[in-house]
């Protein structure tokens, strides 16, 4: 019996090392890691330069609290904000800690309620994330979700204008629907959403906690659309495996988190700090988004051209290093036959195979993967027939 609470069904693969896009488990069987430890592990497992960060801040002081100014906390505040064109962070441990403040601050910054959230939209597990979150699955059994949030339809158009009023305090939404399936968000129905929020004096906040840290090929997603977010969440990516989120605001919300409102203990930890600063330091250079961008096409392409045919592939989503192939191949049966085959990948709402690669992968381990999916499936297709 195990000594944890059951709250993941966990594969059979125990891991003893692991490197780059490769884990090798206890038995020494190898594995392709397109999970990047669930959309975390951008820059591959141990990046050395995140190493040495890690190592170097270790050799000086793990913990001190916020009560200490930090010039590393500092820096690394001003690197993030710069990066999403924004002026102030707080540091938090997660990515539903960091919603929670975000939900927070736009609640105390207004003086209203009403937040609008997307179905099928996950903002993560804490109360106030998890009720922002549109899957009702999510949410069976712990009773009544706070009152706050409105869930529409995801690139509706006609929803949004009738539902975002004067009364509103925040829209909330991801760019890609991460955990729901893939589904991106259209560029007219988010330049509406941008622009009804200014309309009405509402707060845009974009969750980008799967999204952001280079995964779809820029430092974040919306800046592939003219938007101008008032909060942008991050988390996963960001501390490239040690436990950091953070929310980025503009400097008009300031005030608003002044002394005492909002806090955590360990949120900025100096090693999350100094594994952020080195992961942010490598993701955010224009030649390391451009290769990015570039394998991601390269990686679409394969796949298009693989699947496309196959009766059982249904749709195929894509933008940067963020892939979801609709399928009507039972999901688990498929992703334990894929790392049967040597290849670890990600279930997404219904019926999405996941992929999340390190943005480090390289083209040989995208042909790979890519070649481990298409025979896979196929096999799947054939004896359905
Ligand atoms: C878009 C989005 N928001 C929030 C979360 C929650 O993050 P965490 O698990 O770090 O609390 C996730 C996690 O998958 C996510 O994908």
């Amino acid at each position: 019996m195990s000594y944890l609470f059951p709250t993941y069904s966990r594969w059979e693969v125990e891991p003893e090392h692991a490197e780059g896009s490769i884990i090798i488990d206890k038995h020494g069987k190898r594995y392709l890691d397109f999970t990047s430890g669930i959309g975390v592990c951008n820059l591959g497992h141990r990046p050395v330069s995140v190493q040495e960060a890690i190592t170097s801040q270790l050799s000086r002081y793990w913990h001190v609290s916020n009560l200490f100014i930090q010039e590393e906390q500092e820096n690394a505040a001003r690197r993030l904000a710069e990066s999403a064109e924004m002026d102030c962070v707080f540091f938090a441990n997660s990515g539903a800690e960091a919603n929670e403040a975000a939900i927070k601050l736009a609640r105390k910054a207004t003086g209203k309620k009403k937040i609008i959230t997307f179905e099928n939209s996950f903002h993560g597990r804490t109360f106030a994330a998890m009720s922002a979150t549109g899957q009702d699955k999510i949410k069976t059994g712990y009773g009544q979700m706070l009152e706050t949030f409105i869930y529409l339809p995801f690139n509706n158009i006609e929803a949004i204008k009738k539902e975002l009023d004067d009364e509103t305090a925040a829209v909330m939404l991801e760019i890609v629907q991460g955990e729901g399936g893939i589904y991106i968000g259209e560029h007219a129905f988010l330049n509406e959403v941008n622009k009804l929020c200014k309309e009405k004096g509402a707060l845009l906040i974009i969750d980008e906690i799967q999204t952001g840290i280079g995964r779809t090929g820029k430092p974040f997603a919306f800046q592939h659309f003219q938007l101008t977010p008032d909060i942008v969440t991050s988390a996963k990516g960001l501390g490239s495996g040690l436990p950091i989120g953070a929310v980025i605001g503009k400097k008009e919300l300031a005030h608003f988190f002044g002394p005492g409102s909002h806090g955590s203990t360990f949120g900025g930890n100096p090693l999350a700090i100094a594994a952020a600063t080195a992961t942010m330091e490598t993701i955010f250079q224009t030649e390391f988004l451009e290769e990015v961008r570039k394998k991601s096409s390269y990686l679409f392409e394969l796949i298009c051209m693989e699947l496309k045919k196959i009766p059982d592939i249904m749709d195929i989503r894509q933008l940067g290093m963020m892939i979801g192939i609709e399928t009507s191949i039972e999901l688990p049966i498929l992703l334990k036959e894929l790392r049967n085959h040597g290849l670890l990948a990600l279930p997404a709402g219904m019926n999405v195979l996941r992929l999340l690669p390190p943005l480090t992968v390289t083209i040989d381990e995208i042909d790979e993967a890519i070649d481990i999916v298409q025979s896979v499936i196929k096999k799947f297709s054939q004896a359905a027939v």
